[in-house]
């Protein structure tokens, strides 16, 4: 299984997606790829944004050697499911496929915990430090359901 995080900046949301899933799939002993992009292009090889850092430092998922890179056509090859933060970066992943298979792959990722709810990751860029906590503990919610939906079959 080849798994893409993608989120706007991927300085904050995807990469913590990212170390969270990378750390599910290590513990499981699972042999599953898995990568983080973003849809814009403002922090392409930069580290991750430092309160995300520190955030996944507290909690024991370490993202500081993570590099920011743009969401690109060629991911629909690269990868089996493409899961977006928000409706917004849905959209522009969805702008770039190929073909109908190719949208296939795209989910939202909340609707891996709450089928067909449409709701979002919050960006928390412009926010507390509290916001990114919440940030990092809905996403290990959702990386989770992510490993066990994809284990159980239920999403395939
Ligand atoms: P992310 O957050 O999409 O979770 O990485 C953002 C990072 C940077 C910006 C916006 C959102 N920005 O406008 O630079």
């Amino acid at each position: 299984m080849r798994i893409l995080m993608v989120c706007l900046g991927n300085i904050c949301r995807s990469p913590m997606a990212e170390g969270l899933m990378r750390r599910k799939i290590s513990e499981a002993n699972l042999d599953w790829i898995v990568d983080s992009a973003g849809t814009a292009n403002y922090h392409v090889g930069s580290s991750p944004d430092h309160r995300m850092i520190a955030i996944g430092k507290q909690f024991g998922t370490p993202i500081h050697d993570l590099k920011g890179r743009q969401f690109c056509a060629k991911d629909f090859d690269d990868f089996d499911l493409i899961f977006a933060m928000d409706q917004s970066n849905e959209k522009n992943i969805l702008k770039l496929a190929p073909s109908p298979e190719a949208r296939k792959k795209v989910r939202l990722i909340l609707n891996e915990l709450h089928p067909g709810s449409n709701q979002q990751v919050p960006d928390p860029y412009y926010g507390s430090m509290a916001d990114f906590e919440n940030v990092y503990v809905l996403l290990d919610t959702l990386t989770e359901a992510v490993k066990n939906n994809l284990i159980n079959d239920k999403n395939r």
